[in-house]
């Protein structure tokens, strides 16, 4: 266990993003409650994710994360979590096609609740007021009163979570997940998409390779792999006491652990190498993730690496790059150079949504077209640095929601209006998100041709 290391020690370090609660007596009686709560997760699956991950941070593997920007009370409901994990899973299935690698997958669900801001008030008109922080903190109605941080929203927020997680668990162990039915969905979602004749050919193939296992006698009844998948959770590590309240020690290795999700990030505005975020992540054994912007150093990056990864375990750390379409050129290169100089073992992510945010008829929203630009930069970056580009973080839902400009049905600025219902940042809708899985898999499997072209010459 890291040195002088307790699930409180964050508590001694300066801190950012903190809500203000009111009444911190009634938060205290609600920590101590949640201390007392089942765990979410359990040791045992967090280990086998890091093994997942370890995988892909060789270069035998690929992470697909994603979900929601800001999980909400109001859109909980087995069709929304249904329809996210179809979307996913069919992103998933391509995207294995188009890596020829294991795709590791890990939702942004099921806990994914506090957010952090880049102001504490938020003003309309002549009124401020506090900004909302997520549903575990406060309300998103622009109220004095909903507004309040209020404890007893943690404790929602954990039901929810446990909720979401025995639905997802079922679906992915119940037969629900068969491949033969995501194949299915799949050919439902290239049918109808007007980029129909681009993206057949992908699933042609994917088609005739699923026929070929039939004729060989591979199907989902015989073979739990085709009728089973690994899903895993997780979420920003925002709101520490919640944290804390869920770290528990696993019995087996004696380690703590986060139990709140398989696992956990650090935020772009909360890594700061001697503040509260960093310390608490150092201590857990989960496998971590650390967003990574534009304002850091690759020295900086070296000494995150060493608080949180000190003995260079692969699949522990996942860096999650999010610079804009625009600065991943400038910023990128350094990172990856730093890491490889000091033979640091990482997975290297892309999170192609945080820093394309832009405002448009006063809708915040992120156009298709840099969404995919910055990870076809980040893809040939990593080929160029011979390093392995190895997954992609984004904010999605399973819905027919209109946040994201372009995608296939070139959505405009003029569409925002009729189907916003982020609770925070604007997420791909569940085309935008395939069509995003179809293009990366194309320039996937492109790569490989090009390097077997090479290899041959
Ligand atoms: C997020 O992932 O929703 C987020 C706030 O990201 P970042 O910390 O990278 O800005
Ligand atoms: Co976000």
């Amino acid at each position: 266990m890291a040195q002088n290391w307790t699930p409180s020690s964050w508590r001694q370090k300066p801190i950012q993003q903190v809500p203000d609660y009111p009444d911190l007596a009634a938060l205290a009686a609600t920590e101590e409650r949640l201390a007392k709560f089942p765990p979410l997760v359990f040791a045992g699956e967090a280990r086998r994710l890091k093994s997942a991950l370890a995988n892909v941070a060789e270069g035998k593997g690929f992470l697909l994360q994603g979900g929601d920007c800001a999980e909400s009370f109001a859109e909980h409901g087995a069709d929304t979590i249904r329809d996210f994990f179809r979307a996913f899973l069919q992103m998933a299935v391509v995207l294995t096609f188009g890596a020829q690698q294991p795709v590791v997958k890990v939702g942004r669900i099921a806990g994914q609740f506090a957010k952090p801001r880049s102001s504490g008030v938020e003003k309309q008109g002549d009124v401020t007021l506090p900004s909302y922080r997520g549903d575990i903190i406060n309300g998103i109605e622009f109220t004095e009163e909903a507004r309040i941080p209020n404890p007893e929203r943690q404790i929602m927020a954990y039901r929810q979570s446990a909720a979401t997680l025995n639905l997802l668990r079922a679906f992915a162990m119940g037969g629900y997940a068969n491949l033969e039915n995501v194949h299915q969905w799949m050919l439902g979602f290239v049918k109808d998409s007007p980029q129909a004749e681009r993206y057949r050919k992908l699933a042609d193939r994917i088609s005739e390779t699923m026929d070929f296992m039939k004729a060989i006698g591979i199907s989902a009844e015989n073979n739990p792999s085709l009728r089973e998948t690994d899903f895993f959770t997780s979420h920003e590590a925002l709101l520490l006491g919640y944290e804390q309240a869920l770290t528990r020690v696993d019995s087996t290795s004696g380690d703590w652990y986060a139990t709140s999700g398989h696992m956990i990030w650090i935020g772009d505005r909360t890594r700061q190498p001697d503040h509260a975020h960093v310390e608490y992540c150092r201590g857990i054994k989960n496998p971590i993730g650390l967003k990574c912007g534009p304002s850091l150093s690759g020295d900086g990056l070296l000494e995150l690496i060493d608080l949180l990864n000190p003995a260079n375990e692969p699949g522990r750390l996942t860096l999650i790059c999010r610079f804009g379409h625009d600065k991943v050129a400038d910023n990128l290169p350094r990172l990856i150079r730093a890491v490889e100089r000091e033979g640091k073992k990482v997975v290297w992510s892309c999170d192609p949504m945080h820093g394309n945010t832009i405002t448009l008829n006063n809708y915040k929203t992120r156009p298709f077209e840099r969404v995919l630009s910055e990870v076809e930069s980040f893809f040939q970056i990593h080929r160029a640095e011979g390093t392995h580009p190895g997954g992609i973080h984004v904010e999605m839902t399973g819905n027919d929601v209109t946040e994201c400009t372009g995608g296939a049905r070139a959505l405009s600025g003029d569409d925002l209006a009729d189907r916003y219902h982020t609770h925070c940042d604007p997420r791909l809708n569940a085309d935008q998100a395939l069509e995003l899985a179809f293009l990366l898999a194309e320039r996937m499997k492109g790569g490989r041709d090009e390097k077997r072209m090479v290899v041959n010459a």
